[in-house]
Formats: C-alpha cells, structure tokens, sequence
C-alpha cells in the first residue's frame, strides 16, 4: 500500500516546509516537491500542516492503583490517544513489592498484547530494588529494549523508594546504559502533611493540593539532580509542574550536568483554583497537584530555554464513580486525570496558536525529543526517509470544543469540559496506514506494536 501525501505543509523540529510526502508500507519513502508517482492513496493536505505523530511517554493504562485501575484499557486509551494525534506512547510497568521485575511485565504484556491501536513501549518502575531486582536490569535493557526506569520519590508505604534503593538502582542503571525517571516529590513530607490535614477533620480535595506544596516537589527535584550528579546517571524527572522543580534542573545545568525535564499539558493550562470548590476539586486531584499562574509561566519559559524539553499527559484517568472512592477523604481519591487524547490540540492552541511556542518547538516537545531521550530516533518523532509513517494533518485553525459528549477516553467527565481549542488533528497514519479519518479509528485493536527501544546513554 501506497500513500501520496500532497500539498500540505511539513512541520518538523527544525523546519517548515512546502512539501509531498510519499508512504510506501510503513515507512516514508519520499518527500519533495510536487512529487510525481502513482500512488494506491492520495491524500490532499492543503491548508493542512503535516507533523511527525504525537509521542506522549507518560500514560498509565490499565494500572492496578489506590485500590482500582485506571479506566481506560489498552484498546479505549490508544485509540483516543490516535484521536488526538498521538502515535506512541509509553507507559509504565510498576513492580510489586516482593516480587521480580519479570513477573510486573508479564502482567503488562497481559493486559496490552493484541489490544493497542497505536504503538506503545514500557518504562520500568523499580519499587523494591535489592539484588535480585538488579540483577534484572540489564536483561530488561538487552532483551527487552526497556531502558528507563522509573522511580517513585513518594506514594510512601506502596511505590516510594528511600534514597539507598536510588543510588544503588542509578549505579546499576549507569551500568548498563539506562536512564532513571523519577517522581520527584518528597514522600515524607507529604505523608506528614497528609496525617495533619486528615487528623483535623480537613478532607475536601483542596486538601490534596494543600498536602503537597511547591516545597515537596523542588526539594526532591534537587536531591534526586543531586543523585545522578554522583552517580552520573542520565536524568529525567517526570510531571514537572513548578517554578522550584525547574530551578533544581537550572542549578544542575550550572554545574555542566544534563536533567531533562518533562511537565504534563496541565500543569500549563490549568491552575489550582480548581480545587476552591466541594467535591468537583477531585476531577483534578493528581500527583504532583495543579499549581498556580507563575509555574505555568516559568514552565512555559523553561520549555523555550530547552530546560524542560517533553510535554506529556500522566493520563490516569478514572471514572466519577472511582473518584467518589474519596468522598469522605481526599487521599482516597484514586490520582489522575484523563488527558491523553487532549495534549497536542491543546499544547498547539495555547502554545503555538497564542505565541508562547513555535511550529517547530511544538514538534519537538510533543514528539521530537521524546523519541530522542527514550531511544526511538529517527525512526519516530521525525519526518524523514525510512522512518515510520506515523504523520499527523493537523488543520491549524480550526475551532472546537472539549468535551465529554465527544471525546474517546473511557471517563464519563472532562477534566476539560467546554475548552475551546484552536488547531484539529483531521487525518492520521501510524506505520503507513491510515488510523484515523473523518472522525473515525480505521486500524483494529492489535495493529499497535511494542517498541523495544536503543540505549541512548543520556545523549540526544
Ligand atoms: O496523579 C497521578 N500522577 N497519577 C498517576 C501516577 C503518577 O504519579 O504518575
Ligand atoms: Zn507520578
Ligand atoms: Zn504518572
């Protein structure tokens, strides 16, 4: 099967471009202009801009948490991430305490294998690092092509590691070429905090964001830099959502060390005001919580100094009825929001459509440099001969507006409801076929496929 992809506008990283696309199986083929071939399929882009497919390397599918899982399952999360113009995602395999890496992605591979729609990777989350889990590592590097590991500097009693687990597991990830991830929250702290709030009879949502200040997140941020500084593993903390998180990774970059840095599209265009109502606060009870006007502009700066360099989703989303868990507390409202199928429309209206990012900076936090930090370059998150079709046409004018009547994530609420948005995704390919057009998911569950990754040793 062939596809002519005719008279759009190509947006790479680093360019913009009149051009024609041409697709051949699941890759690119040619790009040029006016290209004269016969195809199976033309496609004509005018008016259109035509992107390398969205990559979001943070989303939570199908995960046992806080007493449920996370509602969308492999099959409703891909296809409303293709919707949305994401191509690839990654998700993260946690391990149990007690038990092996191996046996947590049997468990993943269980509730993935045959029912993505869009490709998809693993990170690792290692919650019981000790010599059994390490000696794992590098199977999971070599055989696997799983090469980031994710840590968790909080969720105390359940995912947090303490600071002997993450030195040992940054020295073997070192090892073996890796990279470690973190949550970057001071899980003490807010356990203190927590204890308080719930001990003074304080239960409403508000109180989740109260529990977990700007402080929890800057003082882990600076330690877990600080770590990796000694240990000289590369570095990404995920969900970054503040001005002091960001300053630990400037304070890094002084010292001529690299963290990359990943914030999520809420923490840019939404803000803690949310919270100051009853029980609603909880559609927006995540971890870390949303933060307030002078973090989204810090972070928004950080992303055009290249000191934050991924915008992702940490789509976890639940049903109402799994956030009324927390009814009567708010630290039992399951964490997380449903936002994979929003990200580039939304990162493209504020970011691109208001002036605060260009085309090409778009493209390379939406997609670009993930596949770069995560082992995936070139043959994603680029438009180039002999990578894979995974294209986005992208109408960047037209006006719609989000809502749960219309959107394709299995939640029965938007976090986004009534957010007026400027920039569709209309057409999308992943691996040369069409996946989404008119509206509608042309591939079947299954045609998604695991992506075993390279190691990149923190080099992009
Ligand atoms: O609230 C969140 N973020 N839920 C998902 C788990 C995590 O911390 O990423
Ligand atoms: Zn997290
Ligand atoms: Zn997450």
């Amino acid at each position: 099967m062939s596809i002519l992809i005719q008279n759009g506008t190509i947006v790479t990283a680093d360019a913009v471009y009149q051009a024609d696309v041409l697709v051949e199986g699941e890759t690119i083929s040619a790009i040029g202009q006016n290209l004269s071939v016969q195809a199976d399929r033309t496609l004509d882009a005018s008016g259109l801009l035509v992107m390398p497919g969205g990559i979001d390397p943070h989303v939570h599918l199908d995960m046992p948490f806080m007493g449920t899982f996370s509602s969308d399952d492999y099959t409703s999360g891909t296809t409303a991430a293709l919707h949305g113009g994401t191509t690839m995602v990654i998700d993260f395999v946690l391990q149990t305490k007690g038990n092996s890496l191996r046996h947590a992605l049997e468990a993943w591979q269980g509730r993935s294998n045959g029912k993505a729609c869009c490709d998809y990777s693993f990170h690792m989350a290692v919650t019981d690092f000790n010599d059994e889990t390490r000696k794992e590592i590098r199977e999971m590097v070599e055989d696997e092509g799983i090469i980031s590991f994710k840590t968790f500097m909080a969720y105390k009693g359940a995912l947090m590691i303490d600071d002997r687990q993450m030195v040992g597991l940054m020295n073997e990830v070192k090892a073996q070429g890796g990279m470690v991830t973190v949550h970057a929250t001071n899980g003490d702290l807010i356990d203190f905090l927590v204890a308080k709030f719930r001990a003074e009879g304080k239960r409403a949502p508000l109180y989740h964001y109260l529990s977990q200040p700007e402080i929890t997140e800057s003082e882990a941020s600076g330690r877990f830099a600080d770590l990796a500084h000694y240990t000289g593993v590369p570095a990404y903390i995920v969900h970054m959502t503040c001005e002091g998180a960001l300053n630990q990774v400037r304070r890094a970059a002084h010292r001529n060390q690299k963290v990359y840095a990943e914030t999520c599209i809420q923490y840019l265009v939404l803000d803690a005001t949310l919270y100051e109502q009853d029980f609603d606060g909880a559609k927006w009870v995540m971890s870390p919580p949303l933060r307030e006007k002078k973090d989204q502009s810090a972070l928004w700066a950080g992303i055009n100094q290249g000191s934050v360099q991924v915008v992702a989703t940490d789509h976890c989303p639940f049903s109402w009825a799994q956030k009324q868990m927390g009814l009567e507390d708010f630290s039992k409202i399951p964490n997380g929001h449903p936002a994979i199928e929003h990200r580039m429309e939304l990162l493209f209206s504020e970011g691109v459509n208001k002036g605060r990012i260009s085309l090409n900076k778009f493209v390379e936090v939406s997609a670009t440099n993930a596949a770069k930090i995560f082992g995936m370059f070139p043959k994603k998150g680029t438009i180039a001969i002999g990578a894979d079709a995974d294209l986005v046409l992208f109408d960047p004018n037209e006006v719609h507006t989000l809502s749960a009547k219309t959107h394709h994530m299995n939640t029965d609420y938007s976090a986004y409801e009534g957010f007026e948005v400027k920039g569709k995704t209309k057409t999308v390919l992943m691996r040369g076929e069409v996946a989404i057009e008119d509206g509608v998911r042309k591939v079947s569950p299954g045609y998604g496929k695991f992506i075993k990754r390279n190691k990149v040793n923190g080099v992009i």
